[in-house]
């Protein structure tokens, strides 16, 4: 049976189903901080099956015990977080207390109930502002800009050094570039709250007329068309990465580090001319000034992935903008509809 924290989430409701379709048992432990059950309840109605959700907090040691104790965990996918980078930098303590204590109390929980694997959702943002393009996982870590991106980089040290302590442990940290999209049923997806922080579900709001425009945060990057350039990559390929290097925990001890990116980076002006045309809208955008943090230029060195765990990411971006388009437009008000 898998643990998978956060699963009520973007990416976590979408790893729920991909695990359930894989015949996996799972139970969900979220408090719904940023989510909603409903995303749990239509995962059920398109797999046709049934998970175990747990409303709770993972900083609640009683709470993790009682699922260690109840259940037979084999193996922990760990996306509780926080993850909104300007929040972190209003509120560290927040993050801190959620994103870092929350990780250690799920490790100590692990480690008291002999769980001793666990697949770990980090960032890219680890890299900071990287020295060579595409990055691979040998480009050293760089302290982050804001207390999100620390935070992650907090919890991949603790993991490296729960397993030199104890090699008996497996971890794969996951190092996510941009991940946007949707299933490609249309019924669940990304449902940020107020207004959207990422630039996929901005784009995807004007397209449905709740935001005027897109602000595009700078034109004088050293890039094509000086927007920023990102590796944008399928949730749907992202969650597959995931059972894929679930695979390879089970069979590998010690600590595993890998990107989960396309490779290809695309500018915010690509974008905006690929949602265009998926979704056969327009997109009204203003440049204005960049935003305080952001970097020029960010794609993976995927090979890494592809050598390990025989996966790369399948789908195209036309793919990421139509099952945007197909969420957005079909839940314009997200889950609350
Ligand atoms: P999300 O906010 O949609 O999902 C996170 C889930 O965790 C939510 O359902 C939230 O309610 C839950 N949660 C938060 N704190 C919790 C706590 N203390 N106890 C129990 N549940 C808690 O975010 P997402 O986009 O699905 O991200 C999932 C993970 O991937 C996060 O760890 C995030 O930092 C990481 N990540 C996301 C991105 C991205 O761009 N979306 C990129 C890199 C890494
Ligand atoms: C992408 C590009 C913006 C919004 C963030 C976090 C990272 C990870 C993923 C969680 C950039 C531009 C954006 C808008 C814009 N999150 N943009 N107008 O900044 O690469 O990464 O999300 O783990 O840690 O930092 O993603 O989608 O915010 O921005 O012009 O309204 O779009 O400047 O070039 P980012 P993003």
């Amino acid at each position: 049976m898998i643990l998978l924290t956060g699963g009520a989430g973007y990416i976590g409701s979408h790893m729920l189903l991909k695990l359930l379709e894989s015949n996996h048992k799972v139970v969900v432990l979220d408090n719904l901080l940023n989510s909603s059950y409903e995303s749990i309840k239509r995962v059920e109605a398109l797999s046709n099956k049934q998970c175990i959700f747990v409303e709770g907090n993972i900083r609640d040691s009683e709470c993790l015990n009682s699922i260690f104790n109840k259940y037979n965990i084999d193996a922990v996918l760990h996306f509780a977080g926080l993850k909104a980078v300007g929040e972190s930098t209003e509120k560290p303590l927040l993050y801190f207390d959620n994103n870092i204590s929350g990780s250690l109390q799920l490790l100590m929980s692990m480690q008291k109930y002999s769980v001793k694997k666990i697949v770990f959702s980090s960032s890219a943002t680890v890299y900071g502002d990287p020295d060579e393009l595409p990055i691979s996982e040998e480009c050293p870590m760089s302290m982050p800009t804001n207390p999100y991106g620390y935070t992650k980089m907090a919890v991949e040290q603790m993991l490296m050094q729960v397993v030199e302590s104890d090699p008996t442990w497996s971890v794969a940290t996951l190092r996510y570039f941009n991940p946007v999209g949707a299933h490609d049923s249309g019924m669940i997806g990304e449902d940020p709250n107020g207004t959207p922080n990422n630039l996929l579900p901005y784009i995807a709001q004007v397209a449905v007329g709740k935001r005027d425009k897109l602000f595009v945060y700078g034109n004088d990057y050293a890039t094509y068309d000086g927007t920023g350039i990102r590796d944008y990559i399928h949730v749907m390929d992202l969650v597959e990465g995931h059972l894929s290097a679930l695979d390879y925990i089970v069979n590998n001890l010690g600590y595993h580090v890998w990107n989960l990116g396309t490779g290809s980076g695309h500018s915010v002006l690509d974008m905006v001319k690929a949602f265009e045309k998926a979704s056969n809208t327009n997109i009204p955008y203003q440049i204005v000034e960049k935003r305080a943090g952001d970097i020029a230029s960010c794609y993976a060195d995927a090979t890494k992935a592809h050598q390990q765990l025989n996966w790369f990411a399948q789908r195209s971006i036309e793919d990421m903008m139509e099952d945007t388009w197909r969420w957005q437009s079909k839940n314009p008000d997200g889950y609350t509809n």
